[in-house]
């Protein structure tokens, strides 16, 4: 059968290669590349062809004919219908190995770019470790005549549908916000506060307790605390922190390493996670972050900390590295030691060429997606970086989500790695182990 006559309802017989990003298994049939959820690599399957795209099509399993020894029961009731998780059918070693390809791919198909030492990706406790969550509570049915009476569904989004996959237990969800998922059921009971159907609930954990915003009465929606090495940062359900505690630490220190000097620039600096850390070993910190909420708490972070050399910028990243770049140019600031770039899932593209442009001898770029991380590091390397180190955390196990780190350095700062020294691969300049 080619791809010109396999369709939608066909049963094929196919041998996965790969898990793509996404967490889908990859297999090919007669030239058509088909993506199929919950399928492991290596695998002989009878699937059934449930979506025609432009280039791809999508598969569903209906029998395994000879399963991957790393296919496993997944350890949540709901997987395959709740759409949070995509590799719990893997054992934990096959989803750290997919994450490593799944960085690989991307550095090689996008970025252009080959890496050839391993990328380690550190683990972290598989279950129990999530500390944010965004809940969605929908109303599904009407109970009686009271107008606020009703049946209500609380959970996540069900996997390629608006549906919601009501909740009682989620595994991956530490114990603070399974708590939360229970007590706002309970608070509820069968009313209905909110207007339209549906209503989203931003819930985060810290060291004592969880917190919920928008607030709802009789819950926690104040402030939440969290130590991570020896500092202390309070935040809000509603802003931006990182989401598994138990990695916090070790990434925090592997961004900042040993690395040490005048200024260093924390770009999308959120409440001050790494501003921080830098700021004990840098004599002065910039940090740039463009949310209020967020540069008010980086400011609280500060303070509690004792820390006098970080200065937080409330200013959109594109706007802010441009003028610095403007400034560089008049002699009226100095080129960073170090920048730490942490960019949300969309990346930097609009800033990354005038990131470059600060002329900083070192960038540590910290990213939740291989894919515009790939794109970026392109850019960089084209201005003239090369690549020293990637390593990567599993911040979300069971997911198909990954955070790479990436540490680089100005070609001309390396005395073995001048431009002129400057492998091809793939005919693109790149840098170090051709990357
Ligand atoms: C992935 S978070 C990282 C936050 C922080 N580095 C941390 O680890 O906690 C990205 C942050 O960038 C901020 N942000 C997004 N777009 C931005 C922009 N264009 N300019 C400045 N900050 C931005 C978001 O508000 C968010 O706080």
């Amino acid at each position: 059968m080619s791809d010109e006559t396999l369709k939608v309802g066909d049963t094929i017989e196919v041998t996965t290669e790969g898990i793509a990003y996404g967490g889908d298994a990859v297999a090919r049939h007669e030239g058509a590349v088909i993506f199929i959820p919950y399928a492991a690599a290596d695998e002989r399957l009878v699937i059934q062809i449930t979506e025609q795209k432009k280039n791809f099509f999508r598969g569903s399993i209906i029998r395994v004919l000879e399963p991957s020894d790393a296919r496993r029961d997944p350890p949540c009731e709901y997987f395959g219908r709740c759409g949070g998780c995509q590799l719990q059918h893997l054992d934990y070693a096959a989803q750290l190995s997919a994450k490593e390809g799944f960085i690989r791919d991307a550095l090689e198909r996008i970025g252009r770019i080959e890496w050839q030492p391993q990328i380690k990706v550190q683990p972290s406790p598989e279950l129990g470790y999530r500390t944010r969550a965004r809940l969605t509570l929908e109303k599904v049915a009407q109970v009686g005549d009271a107008s606020n009476q009703a049946s209500i569904s609380i959970g996540f989004n069900e996997a390629r549908s608006k549906s919601i996959c009501d909740v009682s237990f989620c595994p991956v969800l530490s114990d603070g916000l399974n708590k939360a998922l229970s007590d706002l059921r309970e608070k509820l009971g069968g009313t209905w506060p909110f207007t339209g159907r549906a209503h989203e609930i931003e819930a985060a954990a810290g060291d004592s307790g969880y917190a919920i915003q928008p607030p709802i009465p009789g819950l926690s929606s104040g402030k939440l605390n969290c130590n991570v090495g020896d500092a202390t940062y309070v935040f809000e359900p509603s802003i931006f922190f990182q989401s598994n505690r138990e990695l916090l630490r070790d990434l925090v220190e592997a961004v900042i390493a040993d690395q040490k000097g005048g200024l260093a620039i924390d770009l999308y600096s959120g409440v001050g996670l790494f501003s921080i850390a830098l700021a004990r070993r840098f004599e002065r910190v910039v940090a740039v972050e463009s949310e209020s909420s967020a540069v008010k708490a980086a400011i609280e972070n500060i303070a509690i900390n004792r820390i006098e050399n970080v200065r937080v910028i409330k200013a959109s990243v594109e706007e802010w590295v441009k003028n610095f770049v403007r400034r560089l140019k008049e002699r009226t600031a100095e080129a960073p030691g170090l920048i730490v770039l942490d960019p949300p899932r969309k990346g930097a593209s609009a800033a990354i060429k005038d990131v470059a442009r600060m002329k900083s001898a070192k960038i540590v770029y910290v990213s939740c997606d291989p894919t515009t991380l790939a794109r970026d590091l392109r850019t960089l390397v084209d201005c003239g970086y090369v690549l020293d180190d990637i390593g990567a955390f599993d911040l979300f196990p069971q997911t198909y989500h990954v955070e790479t780190v990436v540490k680089l350095s100005r070609a001309a700062e390396q005395g073995s790695h001048s431009p002129s020294r400057r492998e091809k691969v793939n005919g693109t300049k790149t840098g170090r182990t051709g990357a």
